[in-house]
């Protein structure tokens, strides 16, 4: 929704919960596309300010404290850096990434609470509430457990009955209890404030009935509340954390504000404001944040997953223009949620692709690629790792990363590696160029429009479009036959690379320098803050990039593609227990295989060895190197054995191998036989050795 009546774009990303790791869900509804969007932009020249933060306040900080025994500023203090890193290596280009716990904001949300107050906004309401009378606070609804009013679970907490689902509120919990002290609760006088949603039915229903183009998903969820009708919420809490409702207020209005914070859901939001000041002051004019939030020619974009939407598109919103300085939302383009492997994501039953362990192994450019393509825009949708390896191998490999080789091999090879003149075109030079022109506009149309599916397919047709007309125009023919259609090839299929060294910057970033690098195209804008100021923008990509004897850089592999093992070995990760939350119970023994006949077993030879060489394999997680010597012969045979083992422990020992399997590659290193391991039931391995010479017979 380009819009000449703005001229800067405000982009936000869902405030995560600085309670646990982050992980592919987080990335599929907010992050990936909110960082797709701030990319695209800036490459376009405009004008953006991409902001994010950890959300430290609330009880979901202080039930997660609790249950690890520390408290909720220590918490915090684990994951904020541990979050930030993780989006750092998946390239989210934040101009800002704030805390909640910080004293802009602090100061920035109590500010606003104030301007409200004092615009008598909120109501009050007194009423009674659970109080543990031992610990001495009143209880949030997550910290009074009880029995089910509905199905007679006996755990259900306060606001919710997690065995049939019913929303329940504390009160009506059947003999509750505390899970603070196990205290019977008692029922307390406290005062809060109240925003009256209702109050605001009638603009934002006016409001919103301005948005028509609005994902149909996030209109749904809207509508319905709307016709619900809209409740008051409290926005204060009696918790010993979150921000403290500001005294003066309080005084004001005669409450006692002891122990009384701003409920998260009013807090956080804000935080966009805090982290945008923040950098505004990195920046070193303070006053910077302003015209992005307040200014009428802002587009403001708010990137959530779906669960958020009611707080964004109608409590926010309703905060905003009841303070009146602040501009609203242009749009707030919620995601549905991703499942793994056609399962929900659990973060409990470790059904999550953490982020942090990804990036240990795999590079972030794969990921993001392959998301983009299943991103629950409209719908829920499934990631699975079979999909990823194809979406890898076939696309990214087999189209893009091939394109580019081939086509900087032959430059290298036929034109002196330097981009040769384009003379007497043939009509598919033409129609390729032509084509190309289009590109820019029919992606950047699909990423302005949040539709990022369609623009990375968008993106792969630039590389196919590439890869067809090279087929089309046969330059290992023409090279011979008519050198000047071969040069002429060379010379359309670099300026597609070198268009697509542009076009894919939001998608995948690091590949789309490394591809720079290697045309040697410099003066690219910067789709990061602070990044290169170039001359070359997105729609510079529709032209010509580069000049004619224009010298290139050395052809370089783009993307490798996943073997088996690396899909496999991700897969069994999914709902393992993870380090330090090892099962109780034994695990079991692994169920014995289906019978077989003797000539089956016959089939397999077996024999002893000897490792004599061992190394890491480089850039795997998993692999060794080694050498096995087979008294008749030495066989290179790699195992997945680098977690269990050190290379050099295994150079000298004994073991068994299979030398009759067929030798397979991984990683691109041929592996000519196994090593037989025993694996015990927690996963440990061992080697079999014996006495046997090298190249004795197993049977
Ligand atoms: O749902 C969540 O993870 C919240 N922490 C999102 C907050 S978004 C914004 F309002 F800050
Ligand atoms: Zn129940």
């Amino acid at each position: 929704m380009s819009d000449a009546s703005f001229n800067r774009i405000m982009v936000t990303a869902a405030l995560p919960y600085a309670n646990g790791p982050v992980h592919l869900g987080h990335l599929a509804g907010a992050y990936l596309p909110a960082d797709l969007f701030s990319r695209f932009q800036r490459m376009k020249g405009e004008d953006v300010v991409f902001v994010c933060g950890s959300d430290e306040m609330g009880v979901a900080i202080m039930v997660r404290a609790r249950k690890e025994g520390i408290d909720p500023q220590a918490l915090v203090d684990r994951y904020h850096p541990m979050i930030e890193e993780a989006f750092s290596g998946f390239g989210m280009s934040f101009d800002h990434y704030g805390r909640t716990t910080s004293p802009v904001h602090a100061e920035t949300s109590q500010d606003f609470f104030r301007t409200l107050a004092r615009k008598d906004v909120f109501t009050l309401r007194t009423e009674e509430q659970l109080y543990d009378p031992e610990v001495g606070i009143f209880l949030a609804d997550r910290f009074v457990i009880g029995t089910c009013p509905v199905c007679g679970y006996e755990d259900a907490y306060g606001d919710q009955c997690e065995k049939c689902g019913s929303t329940l509120s504390p009160r009506e919990l059947i003999n509750p209890r505390s899970t603070l002290s196990d205290a019977t609760p008692e029922l307390r006088e406290t005062t809060h404030f109240y925003l009256p949603l209702g109050d605001f039915q009638g603009r934002l229903d006016q409001w919103i009935s301005t948005k028509p183009d609005w994902k149909p998903n996030v209109l749904g969820q809207v509508r319905s509340w709307l016709n619900d009708g809209l409740k008051d919420r409290a926005i204060t809490r009696d918790v010993p954390w979150g921000v403290p409702v500001p005294t003066d207020v309080a005084e004001e209005l005669g409450i006692d504000a002891e122990g009384k914070v701003i409920y998260v859901w009013f807090d956080a939001p804000i935080g966009y404001i805090s982290d945008t000041k923040e950098w505004a002051i990195k920046q070193g004019d303070s006053d910077a944040w302003k015209p992005y939030w307040q200014a009428d020619d802002t587009r403001l974009v708010h990137f959530i997953g779906k669960d958020n939407i009611v707080f964004h598109c109608l409590m926010f919103p309703a905060m905003l223009m009841a303070h009146g300085d602040y501009t609203l939302p242009e749009n707030v383009p919620a995601n549905e949620f991703l499942n793994i492997e056609g399962d929900k994501l659990s973060t409990s039953r470790n059904w999550a692709v953490w982020l942090h362990e990804y990036l240990e192994e795999l590079d972030p450019d794969l990921l993001r690629y392959a998301l983009a393509t299943m991103l629950p825009e409209t719908k829920d949708a499934d990631f699975n790792w079979s999909e990823f390896q194809t979406r890898v191998n076939s696309e990214l490999a087999d189209v893009l990363g091939n394109f580019v080789n081939r086509t900087l091999t032959f430059a290298a090879r036929f034109a002196d590696g330097q981009v040769p003149a384009l003379v007497d075109p043939s009509d598919a030079d033409k129609a390729a160029l032509e084509e190309l022109a289009t590109f820019p506009e029919r992606i950047g149309k699909a990423y302005d429009a949040y539709r990022n599916r369609e623009a990375v397919f968008e993106t792969m047709a630039l590389a196919r479009l590439g890869n067809k007309y090279f087929n089309d125009t046969e330059p290992w023919h023409t090279r011979k036959s008519n050198p000047q259609a071969c040069a002429n090839t060379i010379h359309v299929s670099l300026q597609i690379c070198a268009a697509l060294s542009v076009l894919m910057e939001p998608a995948l970033p690091f590949s789309a320098a490394k591809l720079r690098g290697m045309l040697k195209l410099d003066g690219v804008r910067s789709s990061i803050p602070g990044g290169e100021a170039g001359s070359i923008g997105w729609d510079d990509a529709a032209k010509p990039l580069l000049p004619d004897c224009h010298t290139l850089g050395e052809a370089g592999i783009l993307f490798t593609k996943i073997e088996d093992d690396v899909i496999e070995a991700q897969k069994a990760k999914l709902g393992a227990a993870s380090d330090g939350e090892a099962e109780e119970e034994a695990a079991p023994f692994e169920p014995v295989k289906d019978t077989i006949q003797y000539d089956d077993f016959a089939k397999l030879d077996f024999r002893m060895g000897t490792i004599v060489e061992a190394e890491e394999m480089p850039k795997s997680k998993k692999l060794v190197k080694t050498v096995v010597d087979l008294g008749f012969e030495k066989r290179q045979i790699l195992a997945g054995i680098k977690e269990h083992f050190a290379p050099e422990d295994l150079i000298g020992k004994r073991v068994a191998v299979v030398a009759n399997l067929a030798p397979r590659k991984m990683m691109g290193t041929e592996s000519q036989g196994m090593i037989l391991m025993a694996e015990d039931r927690e996963g440990a391995l061992f080697l079999m050795g014996s006495e046997g010479e090298n190249g004795s017979v197993i049977r």
